[in-house]
């Protein structure tokens, strides 16, 4: 049986004014009814192989996590909370530690909680072919058909066989490539999106820490030994927590462990990380007029191309007059104007108006 492990103590500042400080995308209504973190539980809770999941997130969510838990009907089997955050590698490895303790022959399916990923069955089949590969000390992620030269995300490097109906051996991890390689890479037929799921038996995933980024388990371990239970939570200890490194999982382990595989998610999946992300979701679900025009409730587009306006506030209209490649976002409390080729660097506006306080 598999635990998964929903990793959701991401800022995503890039979903600017949706996504908030105290408030972030993964429990933001982007689309739909459910946010993605719920998604993402029902996702996981859907087959008879899933034990109930182990949360990982941030202190400052803490309470937003069990109210969307309880909407949704699911119990945790744990939530860990972190007092900073340290990006994903001391969270997986907290969540392995803690599994392990529990259980030395649990399998974690690490999941982010960004995603879209609407096939659930096509999920659940491509997890049952991952724990079929995971012998041998094998870790598990899984890829996706790129279409186009994104730095934003990792790249598996396969041999040529895409198609195989298993998981295929990886050859090579490369995180957040510069747009040359990935440009390059993308022109090749051997490399796949790392999705950011992984599937690995808790005791490989901490022996392959041990060697690829020792110094962590010290402290991660003391962290999680010296936790508070408090509320239903349970809190890391803040003096160990700090002393682990802070950096992600793909960088920490995936890039350097050579035993790896892949198996290939043939379905609709999307990281919406920026607003044009959320553009190009919409324009797929069929909600952009024939100019390429997405607009929310409340807000009008007239003679506009390959724009977005939304109006997330009962209290304002929106109007855009010949727009092109323009998204707008209103909040209550603020608005977003943006070229749509700049989407990424809704994070330096973040940036600015935090030092500004
Ligand atoms: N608990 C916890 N603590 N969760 C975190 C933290 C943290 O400090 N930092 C990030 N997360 C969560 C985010 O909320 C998200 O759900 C997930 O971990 C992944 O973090 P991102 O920051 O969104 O990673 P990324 O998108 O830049 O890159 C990863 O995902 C890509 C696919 O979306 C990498 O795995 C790439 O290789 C991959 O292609
Ligand atoms: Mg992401």
């Amino acid at each position: 049986s598999v635990y998964p492990v929903i990793l959701c103590g991401g800022s995503g500042t890039r979903l600017w004014p949706v996504s908030r400080e105290s408030y972030p995308k993964q429990f933001a209504q982007l689309s739909g009814s459910e946010s993605l973190f719920q998604s993402t539980l029902l996702r996981m809770s859907q087959a008879a192989q899933y034990k109930p999941p182990l949360v990982v997130s941030n202190c400052d969510f803490r309470f937003i996590v069990t109210q969307q838990l309880d909407a949704i009907g699911i119990e945790a089997e744990a939530v860990l909370v972190e007092p900073e955050g340290r990006n994903t590698a001391p969270a997986v490895l907290a969540a392995a530690l803690f599994l392990h303790a529990k259980d030395p022959d649990a399998i974690m399916l690490v999941a982010p909680s960004d995603h879209k990923l609407p096939d659930v069955s096509c999920f659940n089949e491509a997890v049952a072919k991952g724990l079929g590969a995971l012998d041998g000390g094998t870790l598990v992620t899984f890829g996706v058909e790129p279409d186009r030269p994104e730095t934003g995300y990792g790249y598996l490097e396969v041999d040529t066989a895409k198609e195989a109906n298993a998981a295929l051996a990886l050859k090579r991890f490369v995180e957040k490539p510069n747009a040359e390689a990935a440009s390059k890479m993308l022109m090749q037929d051997n490399y796949l999106w790392n999705a950011g799921i992984f599937l690995f038996k808790v005791k490989d995933i901490i022996a392959a820490f041990e060697t690829c980024a020792g110094a962590m388990i010290e402290p991660v371990q003391q962290a999680v030994t010296e936790a508070q239970a408090d509320l239903g939570f349970l809190r890391l200890a803040p003096e160990p927590w700090a002393q682990a490194e802070n950096i992600s999982i793909d960088y920490a382990v995936m890039e350097k462990w050579s035993s790896l595989a892949v198996v290939p998610l043939k379905t609709h999946w999307n990281d919406l990380g920026d607003w044009n992300a959320i553009l190009r979701e919409a324009t797929r679900d069929g909600e952009a007029d024939s100019n390429g025009v997405v607009t929310s409730a409340r807000a009008t587009a007239i003679d506009c191309e390959n724009t977005m306006l939304r109006s997330d506030s009962e209290a304002l209209e929106v109007v855009g007059i010949g727009l092109t490649d323009v998204i707008a976002v209103a909040m209550n409390d603020a608005v977003l104007v943006a070229s749509k080729d700049r989407a990424q660097d809704v994070k330096l506006a973040v940036t600015e108006l935090k030092e500004r306080k």
